[in-house]
């Protein structure tokens, strides 16, 4: 199959790029499971951008790379938040409607490390609901859509790249010819426990654009959430952050406020320093809600998920505790989103574009995906790259024959690569991680995702043993301090040829 552009995930990030480029462009979307279920579409907080007359680009500007522990590209940074109200006003064109207040004006709420209110939601907590809706309903008539397709390989000819080796749902594998491929699987949640991400986000972009030798970076950089529900009977489920911004407190077992005295901010603190005091906290957290007016109206989703996990909201009270959110690395790209290797893009949670630094602010992540897919989208159509069909005869995937067992893995995540590392827990992490043996041919496409979470656990793992510091989502428990030359990135690429 030949098409201009390949875009692999359905999130808001690859599902922004397509629509605008298929006003010029033959575009087809592979998605792993139904169209739009990501990370995106579960996005309550809401959409950052500076869109009143007391807020300013460069306040916007400072809180991210604040929040980001300084790690951050500044110049995309200053990207980002420049074209934050453009964004808004874009997505408003396309039909996106954000809350309002009873004046008519936009609601905009604050979140951890903000200076000031300048998110806006959409259906109270369901903002990512409503961008992915919004686009779906417009790329479905535009785009060819393969649901239910992995994409298990990129197609890679004199380290350029052409297209993706595709499954589709019976396992049968076929070459997907692209001039353009845009990456946009998202994250690597689903390599722990807990976590709030959809189940569909298991490292597969940062392990297929490993194996195709693209420069990865800050892999070490992994965001936890501090509020994740912690009642029983749950896989577990966000309490978005702005329930912290409209007042929600953090309370110990004994009722103390658990963020007096640790960080001016209090529960507002950049993600790491809250997620760090909660993990701490051996006998349990609580988020005490009791202050918030008209909880199920402000948060409906939430209310509706507690309740069906039998949490009385009368009592005032929610349990919580952290869970793998975000991460902060990924495959380097520049300002159009445009990889180390030519043809290749990468987009959303996926790419690196260095705009989170080591910790990223609350809701700049669907701002990240919208500013980066039009960037993207600019450069592709304003360039020509010859579309050629070096791939026609199917082969089939090869995966490495170790297995460990997903909860296995996901338990040596929790405990080696998790909130607090070291230098022992994550040797043995890498030696339990690190795949070995032959590597046999495969038609299971939960196979190449098992091995996919393999290779992107080992990644983070061996990203974090290299940083001998702490900043942002990477704590050493070896090393609890920052340290001014490892401001820098660190890098990481495959450079064996070996198969795999
Ligand atoms: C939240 O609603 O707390 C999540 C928002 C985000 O991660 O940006």
């Amino acid at each position: 199959m030949d098409t201009e552009v390949l875009v692999i995930g359905s999130g808001l990030a690859g599902l922004m790029a397509a629509d605008l480029l298929s006003a010029e462009k033959n575009v087809t979307i592979i998605t792993k499971s139904a169209l739009g279920k990501s990370n995106s579409r579960l996005a309550q907080g809401g959409i950052a951008a500076v869109t009143t007359s007391d807020d300013r680009w460069t306040h916007h500007f400072f809180d991210t790379i604040r929040a980001g522990a300084f790690h951050n590209n500044e110049e995309l940074t200053e990207l980002l938040v420049r074209k934050g109200p453009q964004q808004i006003q874009q997505l408003i064109e396309m039909g996106v409607r954000f809350d309002r207040n009873a004046n008519g004006q936009y609601e905009r709420c604050v979140e951890g490390a903000h200076s000031v209110p300048r998110i806006l939601h959409s259906g109270g907590d369901a903002t990512g609901k409503e961008l992915v809706n919004t686009l779906i309903s417009r790329v479905k008539e535009r785009c060819t859509i393969l649901e239910n397709h992995l994409a298990a390989d990129l197609l890679i000819k004199e380290n350029e790249c052409y297209g993706a080796l595709v499954m589709n749902e019976t396992g049968e594998t076929f070459a997907v010819s692209a001039a353009y491929t845009i990456l946009a699987t998202g994250g690597a949640g689903h390599l722990y426990p807990v976590t709030s991400n959809d189940s569909s986000v298991t490292g597969d972009g940062i392990a297929m654009a490993y194996r195709a030798g693209a420069i990865l970076s800050d892999l070490e950089f992994m965001q936890f959430h501090p509020t994740m529900f912690a009642g029983a009977g749950s896989n577990s489920f966000l309490i978005s952050e702005a329930v912290r911004g409209e007042g929600g407190m953090l309370l110990t077992r004994d009722g103390e406020r658990l963020m007096e005295g640790i960080h001016d901010q209090l529960e507002l603190a950049p993600r790491d320093v809250v997620a760090r005091e909660i993990a701490k906290e051996e006998s349990g957290v609580y988020l005490d809600i009791s202050m918030i007016k008209r909880f199920h109206k402000r948060f409906p989703t939430i209310a509706k998920r507690c309740y069906q996990y039998g949490v009385d909201l009368d009592s005032g009270r929610i349990p919580v505790k952290a869970g793998a959110h975000f991460l902060m690395g990924g495959v380097v790209t520049d300002r159009y989103g445009r990889t180390s290797i030519p043809g290749l893009f990468a987009l959303g949670e996926v790419a690196n574009t260095g705009v989170h630094g080591a910790n990223r602010l609350a809701s700049n992540s669907l701002l990240e995906g919208v500013v980066f897919a039009n960037e993207s989208a600019r450069w592709i159509m304003q360039s020509d790259r010859k579309w050629i069909t070096y791939f026609t005869v199917n082969k089939r995937m090869k995966v490495s024959e170790y297995r460990l067992s997903i909860d296995r893995l996901r338990e040596v995540m929790d405990r080696h690569v998790g909130i607090s590392r070291s230098n022992e827990g994550l040797t043995t992490a890498i030696s339990q991680l690190e795949w070995r043996g032959k590597f046999i041919e495969t038609d299971n496409k939960e196979d190449v995702v098992h091995f996919n979470m393999l290779q992107t656990a080992w990644l983070m793992a061996t990203s974090a043993i290299m940083r001998t510091e702490s900043r942002g989502g990477h704590f050493r428990e070896d090393y609890p301090y920052q340290k001014q030359r490892f401001k820098q990135k660190r890098i990481i690429r495959r450079i064996s040829q070996d198969d795999w």
